[in-house]
């Protein structure tokens, strides 16, 4: 059976946020987001390990968050750098024996357990790299440096993208070795030429940034525990 591991970026400060501390340790319905996003990582019962990367300075809190959900699943905590990518390198560091791996936002904190899983298997089933997408509902617009419109671009062809991510290892640990800036995983594999499949995302795998953001997770909460 091939070994899965998850690694979680929540080394991020969290600026946009606003609430003064990195933001995997924002409360949420009285628990941080990092135990919501494990939550639904572990629910998924595809993962063999997890790998979740931090601030310095918040190791052993995460320590004790890890052994309150972990139950049988190895999970590390590492400490993160600077950049988003950074930090999934570190966590690459202590995936080395992972067959598949996969790359989630702790930001992404509501993600179900159904989406996690999509993204696993059609890895396993052989695509290299495995984005969740939706559809972009609004109508998109492209501008100049004053902000004039310059086109309207066909949303048909856009996808908003989610985590997890999924990759087979080698091509993972091939697309960071090679690694200038990206914003997610995917864009790095796709300077390989290698490529990037979709499976359908979920819109409670939105990805926690701002304060609004924080007022929508608490209703999706409220309307799963009603
Ligand atoms: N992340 C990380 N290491 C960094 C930067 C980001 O592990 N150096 C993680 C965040 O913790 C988050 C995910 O990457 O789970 C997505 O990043 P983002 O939403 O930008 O989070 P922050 O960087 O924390 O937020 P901001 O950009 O507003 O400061
Ligand atoms: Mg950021």
């Amino acid at each position: 059976m091939a070994s899965v591991a998850a690694l979680v970026p929540a080394a991020g400060m969290g600026l946009r946020l606003g609430e003064n501390l990195p933001k995997a340790f924002v409360d949420l319905g009285g628990r941080t987001l990092l135990d919501w996003a494990l939550d639904g990582l572990l629910a998924s019962g595809a993962l063999s390990h997890v790998v979740v990367v931090v601030p310095d300075r918040l190791v052993d809190r995460t320590r004790d968050i890890c052994a309150r959900v972990s139950g049988d699943l190895p999970i590390d905590v590492v400490v993160g750098g600077a950049e988003r990518a950074d930090s999934v390198r570190a966590g690459l560091r202590a995936a080395a024996r992972a067959d598949v791996i996969l790359v989630h936002d702790a930001a992404r904190c509501l993600t179900p357990p159904e989406t996690v899983a999509r993204v696993v298997d059609a890895v396993i089933a052989g695509s290299p790299a495995v984005v969740p997408v939706l559809p972009v509902v609004d109508t998109m617009k492209s501008v100049d440096a004053d902000g004039v419109v310059t086109g309207t671009v066909d949303r048909a062809s856009l996808r908003s993208v989610q985590t997890p991510q999924g990759f087979d290892a080698d091509v993972l640990r091939r697309a960071h070795a090679a690694a200038d800036h990206a914003t997610d995983d995917a864009g790095l594999v796709e300077r390989l030429g290698v490529p990037v499949t979709t499976v359908a995302g979920h819109p409670e795998a939105f990805k926690i940034t701002t304060p609004m953001d924080l007022v929508l997770a608490r209703a999706v909460l409220a309307a799963r525990h009603p």
